[in-house]
Order: C-alpha cells, then sequence, then structure tokens
C-alpha cells in the first residue's frame, strides 16, 4: 500500500456545459467554461506554482505565485483568478515569470522558521515544495529581519496544534471555515506585516465557535495548522480509502497509516457524499479503536452476578452454542433471536439475521432502526413503494426552498449540514420545523425564513395544516398528481385536510404556532420552486412516527416535489449503516429487499440458497423480546454491537427483560450496559480492523477497508460464522466479498453491486441492477416505484402522553455535535472535552417558576422514572419545553422515557414525555444504584484498574 495522492487542480471545478478551447505554453486544451487558466493547465499536466489556491475553495488571488502571460493583455495576471477564454494564448513558464516567482517566494521564506528537517510537515509542505518549484536558491534579504518566531502556538484544541510562527497568510484556513464548514470561526488579525490568523475575538481554538472539524487543517499548506499525530507519530507513508463509521452522511476518508498506527484520517476529496470534508467525529474520534478499556479477550460467566471468567474463543463460542441449544431444547425454538447492529457492516448484518433465520430457526431478529427509523420504512415504501430517501445528497444544490422537520444537521450529519448551508448561504429559502432553535435557524449569513416552533407531539396537526393551505389556496401541482398519483386518493386527502380543523388556525392552538407563520411556510413550500424535505428522529421517534413521515410523503407529492433533483424526501439517518442493517433483513417480517417473510417465492429461494427450511411467520420485535422475557418465554438473546439497555425506552422494564433471560450474548468493543446483565461477552472489531460495505442515508453503498489486524482476532463476520459452525449450520465465507456476492444473488436491488465494482466506481446508490447498473441517484423519476404514489389520510392524533398538573413541561432529546448516540466511542476520545455531561435545557421562565440557576443539579421526574442532571438556563427551547441529548448512560435520559410507541413499527416516542423539573441534591437512587452496579461490572472485567 502506498500513500494515496489526491491531484489538486487549484481551483474548484466548473460545472457548465459550455466548453472553450485555449492554448497553454503551445498545446490546445478545452475546458468548460468558467474554469480557471490554473485548472486548465493543470488538466493537461502542468502545474502552474500556486500557494494560497486549492481545489476545494473558490479562487482568492492573495499569493501572487501563479502569474501567467496572456498573449495580448497587459501584465501577469494571477491563473487561479482568471478564467478562460476562447483561443486564448497562456504562457506559465517565461524569465520574466520566473524572476517575479522567485521574489514573491523569498519574501516567504524571509519570514519563515528555516527548520524544514526537523518540521513535522518536512516532505508534505507546499510551502516547501513551491519553493523548489520555483527554483528558489537564496534569499537576498537574510533572515535576521522581522518575523514572527516569538508567536505563541496554541495548542488548546486536543487534536491540532496552531503554530503562528509558520503562517504565511494565505487565507486557506479562513476559506475553509467559511466555505467548507460554514461556521466562520477565524479572521484574519492585524493588517500588512502583523497580520496573523485567529479564531474568534483573538481566543484560543477551544475558546472560539470553533466546531474542530479540521478542514482549516486540511487546507493549510504549511505546518502551521497541523495534526498532533503528526507531530507525535511523524508522516504517514501508506493509506487506504474507507467510510466514516459514525453517521449516516457517510463521510469517505483516507486512513493514512505509518506502518500499523494510523496517523489521521483525511476526507476523501472523490468521496460522493463529502467531496473532501469532515466533522470532528469522523476525522478526530477514533482513539477509541486503541482504547485501554476495549475488551480484547471473549468472557463467560454463569450468572450475572459472578465474575467474568477470560476464555479462549473456543470455549466461548461452544459455550455460547450450548446454552442456545440447551435453551431451545427447553423452551422452545422461537425462545432465542438475535439483534443486529447499525454500526456493523451490510455482510455482518445479513449474516446475523442468516443465522436467526436458518440456524437458530426462527424470524426474532430485530435492529436498532426499530428505535429510530422504522416508521421511514413504513411509511415511504406504502406511500412511494422504497422503504428509503429519494435523493443524494449533492441534489441539495439545486434546491430552492429547504424544509427541516425534527432533524438538527448541522449536529447530527454535520457534513451533510455544511452542505446546506452553503446552499443556504447561496440564496435558498429555509423553514424550519422543530420545538427548538437548532443552530440552522440562526448561524452565521444563515437566517431561517420560517421557524416554526411547534409543541412536541404535534408534527401530524403541523403537516396537516401546511397541506390545509397548499389545497384550499389552490396551490396543488395538480399535473403532477394526475399523471404520478392515485388521483381518487388524493380527492379523499385533499377533502381530510381541507376541513376546518385542520386549518392553520385550529392547528395553531394545539402547536403554539401563529396561524399565519404555517400559511406563510405552507406557501413559500408549495410556490418557491424546487423544495426538498429533510427530516430526523423528530419525526420517527413519536407515537405518530409513521403517519407523520406519511404526511411528509402526501406534501411532497401535491406540490410535485418527487422525482428530479433538488426536491424529495429525505431521511436523515442516524447510525453508519442504519439503511443497511434496514435493507439487509434485519426485522422480523421482511428478508433482505424488504420482501416479507410470508412470501412464498422469496421465503423458497432462500431455502434453496441456504438450504434450510425457513419460517413464514414473522418473529419478535425487541419490546416483544423483552416483555416475552419477562413472562418467560424468551431466554437467549445474541445482540451485536448495540447497547439496548441504555438505547431503548423504558430502561427499567429493560432490564427486568434482560435480568430474565438465561444467556444474553454481548458482542461489542466495551464492556456496555447491556454487558451488566450478560453471561457471555464477545469482543468485537472496529470499521478500521476488517473488509466491507456500509449504506448511508443516500443508499449509497460504500467499502469499508481493512488498514489494520483486528485486535479481538477476528472481524465481527467471522465471529458469528464461528457461532453458525457451532450451532450445527456452517457458513463457508473466505472474504465479506463473498457475502456480498450472495447478498447480490438474492437481492434485486443489488444485483450489480460487488466489491470488484465498487473498488472500480468508489461507490454506488441503490437500486443498482440490471435496469440501472450505475445505481440510482435519484428515485421515482417519471414515475413511482410502487406505480401511482399513494395519498393516505393522516389524521392527528394526540400522544397519551399528556401534560398536566403533576408533569406541566414536556421533555423532548437530541444530540450534540460532538458525542454520538450512547457515547460508547465518543466518551472514550477527547471529543469528551466538548461535552462532559448531558445537560438539560430549559427556557427562563420554567427556569425561574422553578427557582433553577444555570448549572444547577435539576430533578427530571416523569410518570416512568427520575433522573437528575444540570440545568442549562437557555431560551433555545420554547416556554413549557425542556430538552436533553443521551450520550452519558449516568444521565440515564431513559429511566424518563414511556414506553408509548409508533402505532404501526413500535419506534419509541422518545420525543415526548410529560416531565415536571426540580431542583436536587445530586444523582437520583436510581442512577446511585446503578452507577454501583456499572462499576461493580467493570470491576469484574479489571476495566476499572486498566483505566487507572
Ligand atoms: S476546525 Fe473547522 S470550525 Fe474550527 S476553525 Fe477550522 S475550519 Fe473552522
Ligand atoms: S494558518 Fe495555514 S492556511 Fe491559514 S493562513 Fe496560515 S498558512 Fe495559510
Ligand atoms: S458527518 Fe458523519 S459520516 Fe461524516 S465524518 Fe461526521 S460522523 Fe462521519
Ligand atoms: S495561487 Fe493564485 S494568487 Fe495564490
Amino acid at each position: 500500500m502506498s500513500l494515496i495522492h489526491e491531484t489538486d487542480y487549484g481551483t474548484p471545478a466548473s460545472k457548465s456545459e459550455q466548453s472553450v478551447t485555449l492554448t497553454i505554453d503551445g498545446s490546445q486544451v478545452t475546458v468548460p467554461a468558467g474554469t480557471s487558466i490554473m485548472r486548465a493547465a493543470m488538466e493537461m499536466g502542468t502545474e502552474i506554482p500556486k500557494l494560497c489556491a486549492t481545489d476545494m475553495l473558490d479562487s482568492f488571488g492573495s499569493c501572487r505565485l501563479c502569474l501567467v502571460e496572456i498573449e495580448g493583455r497587459n501584465g501577469t495576471p494571477a491563473s487561479c483568478t482568471t478564467p478562460v477564454a476562447p483561443n486564448m494564448v497562456v504562457k506559465t513558464q517565461t524569465s520574466r515569470l520566473k524572476q517575479l516567482r522567485k521574489g514573491v517566494m523569498e519574501l516567504y521564506i524571509s519570514d519563515h522558521p528555516l527548520d524544514c528537517l526537523t518540521c513535522a510537515a518536512n516532505g508534505n509542505c507546499e510551502l516547501q515544495t513551491q519553493a523548489g518549484a520555483v527554483g528558489l536558491r537564496e534569499v537576498r534579504y537574510g533572515y535576521e529581519g522581522e518575523n514572527h518566531l516569538d508567536n505563541q502556538k496554541d495548542l488548546s484544541n486536543p487534536y491540532f496544534a496552531y503554530d503562528p510562527a509558520k503562517c504565511i497568510v494565505c487565507n486557506r484556513c479562513v476559506r475553509a471555515c467559511e466555505e467548507v464548514q460554514g461556521t466562520f470561526a477565524l479572521t484574519v488579525d492585524g493588517r500588512g506585516f502583523e497580520s496573523r490568523i485567529s479564531p474568534g475575538q483573538n481566543q484560543p481554538f477551544m475558546d472560539s465557535e470553533c466546531v474542530s472539524c479540521g478542514a482549516c487543517v486540511q487546507a493549510c499548506p504549511t505546518a502551521t495548522l497541523i495534526e498532533k499525530n503528526v507531530l507525535e507519530i511523524g508522516q504517514p507513508e501508506h493509506s487506504a480509502v474507507t467510510t466514516c463509521a459514525y453517521c449516516g452522511v457517510g463521510c469517505t476518508f483516507k486512513a493514512e497509516m505509518r506502518g500499523d498506527e494510523l496517523v489521521r484520517m483525511v476526507p476523501y476529496k472523490d468521496g460522493k457524499a463529502n467531496h473532501g470534508h469532515s466533522c470532528i467525529k469522523g476525522r478526530f474520534a477514533w482513539g477509541y479503536a486503541n482504547h485501554k478499556e476495549r475488551v480484547l479477550n471473549p468472557m463467560i460467566r454463569k450468572k450475572i452476578s459472578d465474575p467474568w471468567q477470560e476464555v479462549s474463543w473456543e470455549e466461548a463460542i461452544s459455550y455460547t452454542a450450548s446454552e442456545f441449544k440447551r435453551i431451545q431444547a427447553k423452551y422452545g425454538k422461537d425462545s432465542v433471536g438475535g439483534i443486529t447492529s447499525s454500526r456493523c457492516t451490510n455482510e455482518e448484518t445479513y449474516l446475523v439475521q442468516k443465522l436467526i433465520r436458518a440456524a437458530f430457526g426462527n424470524n426474532n431478529v430485530d435492529t436498532c432502526a426499530r428505535v429510530c427509523h422504522s416508521p421511514t420504512g413504513y411509511g415511504l415504501s406504502t406511500t412511494y413503494g422504497t422503504s428509503a430517501g429519494t435523493q443524494d445528497f449533492d441534489s441539495v444544490e439545486d434546491s430552492d426552498v429547504i424544509l427541516v422537520i425534527g432533524a438538527n444537521p448541522t449536529d447530527a450529519h454535520p457534513v451533510f449540514g455544511s452542505h446546506m448551508k452553503k446552499r443556504l448561504r447561496a440564496g435558498a429559502k429555509l423553514i424550519v420545523i422543530d420545538p427548538r432553535r437548532i443552530d440552522l435557524v440562526r448561524s452565521p449569513h444563515i437566517q431561517a425564513d420560517y421557524h416554526l416552533p411547534l409543541k412536541p407531539g404535534t408534527n401530524v396537526a403541523m403537516l396537516d395544516a401546511l397541506a390545509h393551505v397548499i389545497v384550499t389556496e389552490g396551490l396543488v401541482n395538480e399535473e403532477f398528481v394526475r399523471e404520478r398519483c392515485d388521483w381518487d386518493e388524493f380527492a379523499d386527502w385533499a377533502r381530510f385536510v381541507s376541513e376546518p380543523r385542520n386549518s392553520p388556525e385550529e392547528v395553531a392552538k394545539l402547536s403554539g404556532v401563529p396561524a399565519e407563520q404555517i400559511r406563510a411556510a405552507a406557501r413559500l413550500y408549495a410556490t418557491g420552486g424546487n423544495a426538498a424535505i429533510y427530516y430526523g428522529l423528530g419525526v420517527t421517534e413519536h407515537s405518530q412516527g409513521t403517519t407523520t413521515v406519511i404526511a411528509i410523503a402526501n406534501l411532497a407529492m401535491a406540490t410535485g416535489n418527487i422525482g428530479r433533483r433538488g426536491v424529495g424526501v429525505n431521511p436523515l439517518r442516524g447510525q453508519n449503516n442504519v439503511q443497511g442493517s434496514c435493507d439487509m433483513g434485519s426485522f422480523p417480517h421482511e428478508f433482505t429487499n424488504y420482501r416479507h417473510v410470508s412470501d412464498d417465492k422469496t421465503r423458497k429461494m432462500f431455502e434453496e440458497v441456504w438450504k434450510v427450511p425457513l419460517e413464514k411467520e414473522p418473529g419478535l420485535r425487541i419490546p416483544n423480546m423483552i416483555d416475552a422475557a419477562v413472562d418467560g418465554t424468551f431466554m437467549g438473546l445474541y445482540v451485536q454491537g448495540e447497547d439496548i439497555l441504555q438505547s431503548d425506552p423504558d430502561t427499567k422494564h429493560m432490564s427486568a427483560g434482560l435480568a430474565a433471560m438465561e444467556c444474553v450474548v454481548v458482542q461489542d468493543l466495551f464492556l456496555n450496559e447491556t454487558t451488566h446483565y450478560a453471561h457471555v461477552f464477545l469482543p468485537g472489531s472496529t470499521f478500521l480492523e476488517k473488509d466491507g460495505t456500509f449504506t448511508n442515508a443516500e443508499r449509497r453503498v460504500q467499502l469499508i477497508r481493512k488498514v489494520m489486524a483486528p485486535k479481538n482476532g477476528y472481524g465481527d463476520w467471522e465471529i458469528t460464522m464461528m457461532l453458525s459452525e457451532a450451532l450445527g449450520y456452517k457458513m463457508d465465507y473466505k472474504h465479506p466479498s463473498e457475502i456480498m456476492d450472495e447478498i447480490a444473488a438474492t437481492s434485486p436491488g443489488f444485483t450489480n453491486i460487488s466489491f470488484k465494482h465498487l473498488d472500480e466506481v468508489g461507490s454506488v446508490q441503490w437500486p443498482c441492477n440490471e435496469k440501472a447498473p450505475e445505481g440510482t441517484p435519484i428515485m421515482h423519476i417519471g414515475q413511482f416505484a410502487r406505480g401511482k404514489g399513494k395519498f393516505i389520510l393522516t389524521e392527528y392524533v394526540p400522544t397519551d402522553e399528556k401534560t398536566g398538573p403533576r408533569f406541566p413541561l414536556l421533555l423532548t432529546t437530541g444530540r450534540i455535535l460532538s458525542q454520538y448516540n450512547v457515547g460508547a466511542q465518543t466518551r472514550r476520545t477527547d471529543n469528551s472535552m466538548w461535552h462532559e455531561e448531558d445537560v438539560l435545557e430549559i427556557h427562563p421562565h420554567d427556569a425561574e417558576q422553578r427557582g433553577v440557576r444555570d448549572r444547577d443539579w435539576v430533578k427530571v421526574q416523569s410518570r416512568t422514572g427520575e433522573t437528575t442532571l444540570r440545568a442549562k438556563v437557555t431560551d433555545r427551547v420554547a416556554p413549557g419545553v425542556v430538552y436533553t441529548t443521551f450520550h452519558h448512560p449516568s444521565t440515564q435520559a431513559n429511566v424518563v422515557t414511556t414506553d408509548y410507541s409508533d402505532w404501526a413499527t413500535n419506534c419509541p416516542e422518545y420525543k415526548v414525555t410529560a416531565v415536571q423539573i426540580s431542583t436536587s441534591n445530586g444523582p437520583s437512587d436510581w442512577q446511585e444504584q446503578y452507577r454501583e452496579l456499572s462499576e461493580q461490572s467493570r470491576r469484574i472485567a479489571g476495566t476499572v484498574e486498566a483505566a487507572e
């Protein structure tokens, strides 16, 4: 493996469809109109010296190194800022240009510490390279003049360092922060020789608005901004392209290694989901892979009160298999089941559901998507015919109106959030429907046109009201509806939404949002041009989650916003492979590609391929498994890569269910909360240690590549295979690519997908088959996957979770940028410096009424349970609403949430819990009890000592 080098063309590619032919250094070149001379030269293989230009950023023209001569024009224009013109004749290498460039370079070098030999960027520094390229041999001014060598370094960020002495003030970092990331955290402070880059108001990076995305570090041509790992380990020497294992954006990275040590993750410019950008998690928060708490040897124990015993892999596997066999012999075939992981690869997920269906002999398989996006699957497949989003991320570049509902892209899907912000800065309109004032509502150079801060639990009423305006004010795209949808169903729906009870005036009473705001937002969505809807768990995690997804689908159909770029319905998926785990047959009623287990043709096909009879009745969902465990009929569970005790609702019920089981097997990187109730722990592998694929929120299937040997000895797919064989059902794959071949052979949407194909093209969006050999960026063009689009009535049914005198406030939950879900990975990195604990956001009015001050401990009490955490008094939340994140197990947010769930899919109603808030002295009894259990469990495993 060598270091992958990506060409820097100096300026971004032009999107023009017209081309221009010109002559550069005697050779003709044809490029799209609008291309810079610099890029045109690069495309024909001529590199013009440059420092301030890079193709991730718009050209700036400050360094004056890229000068060229153009026939018929005076002077020496900068090639990065001068666009090509027809028949232009350009010279890039003349003696005049050489002299000028040398002169510019001399000035830079005279104010630069000449420590190249000991500099961490040695060999990978653009200043050094360009000095060589311009042939600089001496600096006439000497090095004794004024310089910045005494400038203080800023080491406040845990991941990168800033050494102003090396800065050439090329502005690339400032522009990266503005153009790519959209945070505007950097400025150039001072003038002329005094100018230096400054975060915020001349603050250290950690005290500024910087969100540590690293775009500035990547853009810096010198060692001024540099990863601390490079300072410590040295320059990487080989790399492989892989995919981030955090969120559903699916950013592609070059994993850059030195020996078998990972030095840094560099976002890959050719990555179709991220185009060379990343967030703090993907770029920096991978240290958990080497964390000392990672468990590397299998462990077993007869009872959960026993100490863990380290055992060999053979013993762990054979013990697990014998326990599952014993349980099935005693309690029946259906008394065991398993849970697949949205953090694992498609291949691993496919194998776990295969293990359960073929080796356990039942359909008791479910996945963590149950608790996040199961309503998306149900809602979109019913209305459109496909359980997935309709667009690719790049489609947002053609949106005129962006409606974000129940999603917080800048925190939960940061790279797409930056992409969206770029489009918003370029003029797209924005509607945000969210109880909380998320960052998008107001951030540098962005102001939402409408923010509808609705009361949690009123999404359906709000969407019905938007539809009411569209129908009653004659804003329906009738041509689209007549051609593409079932007209009778539309007519029923139109009658329904037109009823006065769905009017903005009525819905204002329920949602707390003024009717005029609702009307104006509806008009903008329907008439503002290409309108796209993006939504997240604030839509799905409700008792009417599926109804809300359907209401969104209705709205897009009624306005004709489906089937082309710039429009669509886009679920922002939480985990890296939540789309994939659903695609791979993780639900108890579906095989891969969402085919029902009762479908004889599909089942027969799998029976032939798997050579085993299969069950035709759907199996148990996670909540049913837990109920059955409490009832004594479900006794064995295999959980791969999920912490159900922390991530699922009603923690007390979940722990009772787990405690009732006779064999709980957890396969993970660390002891998690679920392992308190486990009898077998099988160490898992990280995304750096195996090959496979993830499918992101755009249905994009991308490779992950093994860059180091699994520290635990095996990839997760190998562990499932060993367990299956021990259970008497042999699986025989030599490499994950063979599993993908089986997926492709058995799943119509994946027919053309193979590791070889992905290696060649980078990534594809399913469906990828004979009809769409290169994949499908935009769905439902010309026709819906199900034929006619289906309108369904969406009656608003208030949740049973009601506020009242005892519980007068509504708690809703969400995520923060630096942490990820239950925090198992991010809490084991320096990301914790940004979010050490979950806090409760409360409006100043509600806080004052309860005598709560900022940073006070408060008790959050619901009908289900109580927990304590610190308060953050802020008007980000409306009066009557409180908000928290759920990244820290000590907070136990799910002790408070109820067991209400979506009517169609059982997706829990995390987003609405009636609570009371009062001041408190510290942790609740339950938290104390839990802390003890947690410590005891960790001590048993010896990890407390190791961590200390
Ligand atoms: S790390 Fe990202 S947010 Fe921070 S200054 Fe650099 S570009 Fe801006
Ligand atoms: S910190 Fe780096 S990118 Fe920023 S101005 Fe200085 S040299 Fe250029
Ligand atoms: S946006 Fe998501 S996929 Fe991209 S780097 Fe961040 S966590 Fe990873
Ligand atoms: S690269 Fe063109 S002016 Fe700097």
